[in-house]
């Protein structure tokens, strides 16, 4: 390992292996926090990890923090500006997550007023790879539907929330499948355990409209963007129906963690001919350039930070 993971923890810098939280901190009994999953993309010609879309992260962040009533004492500019730090001072050559958590840090448990609770930051780095098991997906259509936005809104990283993600994940790996599909009430397609949702027909792109309950995702964000300004093609947010799943040409999920990866199977249905479709490998080029810092166009979204080791 060429680092050590760090953290940013109740103001100070320090490795991972020091950070630790009472047992009776309120967000470990009921997930009060809100989170972000960010990656860092090491470039070994540049000798650069290139944090992406660090700030459309944080600014998601903060959205969750207004709601969860979380008063975490730094600006966007700043969070930004502690990451970076963060990820300079791991000193990974390598690629990396980052995983900042606005919490209830009060140790308080019989306690569900949110006004009342104190609140703390932090931001780690850790190596990380792949997340999903596979290069092309195997889903299933979940028994589990997706939570509400008049429940919990899942618009944001709401800690708690995540359980039901973890309930529809759990379910599908279990039963042989890659990944899970939820619907939302209304029977509509919704998104992936981590991941927005898109099909291709006849060279369309669409994907669930936000008011699906779906995680307005940084990664659905930005295929949509290159299917724009690259393919020139507009991707259409319209409800989707399961049934439109299986004939689909193409279908792939988006995430931080999950990038674009093809899925050729839907609840053992082949989808188009069971391989990678051009338009989804197409995106799915694209995106790698970018997020690694090596299509200069979209430097922009690109935050660098240097290694200190790799500084030496
Ligand atoms: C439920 C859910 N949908 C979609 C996504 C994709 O969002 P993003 O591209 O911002 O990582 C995630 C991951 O954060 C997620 O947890």
């Amino acid at each position: 390992m060429s680092g050590t993971p760090f953290v940013f923890f109740r103001g100070d810098y320090m490795p991972l292996s020091e950070a630790k939280v009472s047992v009776m901190t309120h967000a470990l009994h009921y997930g009060t926090g809100v989170f972000e999953g960010i990656r860092g993309n090491w470039n070994a010609e540049d000798r650069v990890t290139y944090i992406f879309r660090l700030k459309e992260h944080y600014e998601r962040l903060l959205r969750g923090c207004q709601l969860m009533m979380l008063e975490i004492p730094h600006s966007c500019e700043e969070l930004c500006r502690i990451t970076v730090e963060v990820v300079e001072m791991s000193g990974f050559t390598e690629d990396l997550y980052i995983r900042p958590l606005a919490y209830k840090s009060a140790e308080k448990v019989a306690n569900l007023k949110l006004h009342e609770l104190d609140d703390d930051f932090l931001v780690m780095a850790i190596p990380f790879g792949k997340y999903l098991s596979a290069e092309v997906l195997r889903c299933c259509t979940s028994s589990w539907r997706r939570v509400e936005d008049s429940m919990i809104p899942s618009r944001l990283k709401i800690c708690g929330l995540y359980v039901n993600s973890i309930l529809a994940k759990t379910d599908a790996v279990l039963s042989g499948f890659d990944e899970a599909i939820l619907l939302n009430e209304d029977s509509h397609v919704c998104e992936g355990t981590g991941e927005n949702i898109f099909l291709v027909n006849d060279g369309r792109i669409s994907t669930p409209p936000l008011d699906d309950n779906v995680l307005p995702g940084i990664t659905r964000d930005t295929v949509m963007v290159l299917a724009r300004e690259e393919l020139g093609t507009e991707v259409v947010e319209r409800h989707i129906d399961r049934s439109e799943l299986y004939p689909a040409d193409e279908c792939f999920l988006t995430g931080t963690a999950a990038h674009v990866t093809p899925v050729v199977e839907i609840d053992h249905r082949r989808i188009g001919n069971g391989e990678v479709g051009p338009v989804t490998r197409r995106l799915q080029e694209l995106y790698f350039d970018v997020v690694r810092g090596k299509d200069e166009r979209y430097l922009h979204w690109c935050t660098s930070a240097t290694p200190r080791l790799a500084k030496a």
